[in-house]
């Protein structure tokens, strides 16, 4: 198969691919000075809109979804920007060669691409600096450079922030998030003929930091099939609120004051609400509902109390109850345990899990999982975080 150089154009239309739901356009935006008084012992009701208005239908959820992804770009990761004019890309010698153009300036990476040997079309994978989970031999392992779009430290700097003039306000997560969505116009684009990827079945991967920016690739890409987090931690699965009662308790957890004071992985804005929670209208229950009903495999790891493991855990809890409305629950996953394996190993006990996930939601072998679990034993009671029901949404 000839893997030339094969220029792709598309505009403004691809961004409402991004919208999973076709009713987004009518549901209402953010009133302009809008303040949450809630609590910071209590998660916010996933179910609630912010006019008080109760969501009882999926359709309904559909619009509750866009004002959940519009308060984290508003609160904590800063703003998505806009469409850009085009997308090209071209595969060669192992890399998808992708540029990016807007008003007279151009962004350009080159994930690497490693295939399997055949003809495919194959799943994928797409790893933010490198996969840690194991990829199975039928499956294309596409690795993205993320610190290089945008840097950990200082703000503002890569390849995202040279390109945006206004991107300065975006924090670094969500500016990987948007290179994952480059890749998957890319994919869409060239198609499987070109590729050898199926754009249908693709996963998103990364550790630690990489792990909170996969698990943001996840909730705002609703092209991406099966999201993995791995050892994420707080910026992931953790709820801030139940991180910062661990930190009052002693726990040296990584929490929201001290995140937004050394990395760049958020909006600055965010440094408004860490030390005042009950005015945050979100929690990171609410990021499991942006990826919601799709696929979701949590691994996190209860021996490092850096990552919060009762948060990551209590928070996971809080964000399943969302797939429970959607009657989905089982879609996601959650497996935690202590390892002796130095962080972002994967335990030989949990790759029986990310296979499952893979095999089901990548590779059609199966028809589903039931994980949920971790290795310790928490005084965890959800009912002193959540004050709200949990509808059946028809
Ligand atoms: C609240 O917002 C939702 C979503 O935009 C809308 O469907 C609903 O009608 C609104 N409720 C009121 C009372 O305005
Ligand atoms: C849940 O707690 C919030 C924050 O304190 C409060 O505003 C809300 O009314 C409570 N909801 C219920 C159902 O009690
Ligand atoms: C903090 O300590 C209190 C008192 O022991 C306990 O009830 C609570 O569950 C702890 N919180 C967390 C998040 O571990």
């Amino acid at each position: 198969m000839k893997l030339g150089p094969l220029p792709i154009l598309f505009g403004f239309s691809l961004h409402l691919l991004q919208i999973p739901y076709s009713l987004a356009e009518s549901c209402s935006t953010i009133p302009s000075g809008y303040s949450f008084s809630g609590s910071s012992a209590l998660l916010p009701d996933p179910f609630t809109f912010i006019n008080g208005t109760k969501v009882t239908t999926k359709d309904a959820w559909a619009c509750r979804r866009e004002e959940i992804s519009a308060l984290f770009q508003s609160y904590e990761l800063g703003p998505l920007p806009p469409p850009v004019e085009s997308v090209t890309a071209t595969v060669s010698l192992g890399r998808l060669n992708i540029v990016v153009s807007a008003q007279g300036k151009t962004l350009s990476f080159a994930p690497s691409i490693r295939l399997p040997s055949g003809n495919g079309p194959f799943a994928a994978i797409i790893a933010l600096g490198g996969a840690s989970v194991p990829i199975p031999n039928n499956v294309a392992l596409i690795t993205l450079n993320n610190e290089e779009i945008a840097a950990t430290d200082p703000r503002g700097r890569g390849k995202f922030f040279d390109f945006f003039d206004r991107g300065q306000k975006t924090g670094g997560l969500l500016a990987w998030s948007w290179a994952v969505s480059r890749i998957m116009d890319a994919l869409e684009e060239l198609g499987p003929t070109t590729t050898k990827i199926n754009p249908d079945r693709v996963g998103v991967t990364g550790c630690s930091r990489n792990g909170k920016g996969a698990f943001i690739s996840g909730a705002f890409d609703s092209r991406i099939r099966l999201t993995l987090p791995q050892e994420a931690g707080s910026g992931g699965m953790g709820c801030w609120r139940i991180v910062a009662e661990m930190k009052k308790n002693g726990t040296k957890v990584e929490d929201a004051t001290q995140i937004i004071n050394g990395d760049q992985w958020f909006s600055a804005d965010f440094s408004k609400y860490v030390n005042d929670l009950g005015k945050l209208p979100l929690d990171h229950h609410l990021l499991a509902g942006l990826v919601a009903p799709r696929g979701l495999l949590v691994i996190e790891n209860s021996g490092i109390d850096y990552l919060g493991p009762v948060s990551t855990y209590g928070c996971a809890s809080a964000g399943r109850l969302i797939y429970t409305a959607l009657s989905s629950e089982r879609h996601m996953g959650f497996a935690q345990v202590a390892h002796g394996s130095s962080h972002c190993q994967l335990p030989a006990s949990l790759r029986g899990d990310v296979t499952a996930y893979i095999d089901w939601w990548l590779l059609d072998k199966s028809t589903g999982a039931n994980i949920f679990k971790t290795d310790k034993i928490y005084n965890f009671h959800l009912g002193r975080w959540v004050n709200w029901t949990v509808p059946i949404l028809a």
